[in-house]
């Protein structure tokens, strides 16, 4: 039986310390924005750390070498609406070739079943490597949904970006889908009763967007 896809945890102290600010519930909507944008771009650098790359030929001031580049247009970003937008920028940053895909998802509050309400993905998906975007894996719920949904696309490979994870959404993801590798900077206690991560830092979407 092939092992599941690895969790990698970002434990790059400058993730860690600005997830610190994050998560203290007096910080301002707009230093939460700035430092969800600052610290997508740090976890873009080990999310794409194995991407392929090609040679191309260059002149330096010297001589003509056989330089890689990255093919930035293989790669979409696919957001789990809302939140994973603010992850969003910040990818782009890094990687400003990319291309985009949404999906939109919202969590039924009673029975905490992912709904969908949106769906849009760039063509030939089948050259792609997407990378999908939510800062909360909770229940696992949407993640398992927004993956069960882009696989029909049959995207090349598929990553999970997750700013902080519960150990209850990890073991779903794992179990529905071992081939995605999950990245996230934390894997916090658990859930609460309302699906919430603690320690975690709240909802991601009030505070990215001061609905709260
Ligand atoms: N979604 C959030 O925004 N926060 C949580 O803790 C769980 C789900």
């Amino acid at each position: 039986m092939t092992p599941p896809a690895p969790v990698h945890v970002i434990d790059h102290p400058l993730v860690q310390h600005k997830l610190t600010l994050m998560r203290q519930k007096d910080l301002s909507t707009s230093s939460f924005r700035r430092l969800l944008h600052e610290i997508s771009m740090l976890m873009a650098y080990e999310v794409t750390r194995d991407m392929p790359t090609q040679l191309i030929e260059i002149e330096t001031p010297l001589e003509t070498m056989q330089a890689p580049v990255i093919e930035g247009r293989k790669t979409v970003f696919v957001v789990i609406m809302r939140a994973g937008s603010g992850f969003l920028d910040g990818m782009l940053e890094v990687v400003p070739g990319a291309r985009v895909g949404h999906i939109g998802l919202y969590r039924d509050p009673k029975t905490l079943v992912a709904v969908e309400y949106y769906f849009k993905m760039p063509h030939n998906m089948d050259e792609r490597d997407a990378i999908v975007l939510d800062p909360m894996l909770a229940t696992g719920n949407s993640a398992v949904a927004a993956v069960d949904r882009l696989k029909e696309t049959k995207p090349k490979s598929i990553r999970f970006v997750s700013l902080v994870a519960a150990p209850e959404g990890i073991d779903n993801m794992r179990r529905h889908h071992p081939d995605v590798p999950i990245y996230t900077a934390a894997i916090d206690r658990g859930l609460n009763e309302h699906g919430y991560i603690v320690p975690g830092l709240g909802d991601a979407g009030d505070r990215l967007f001061g609905t709260k």
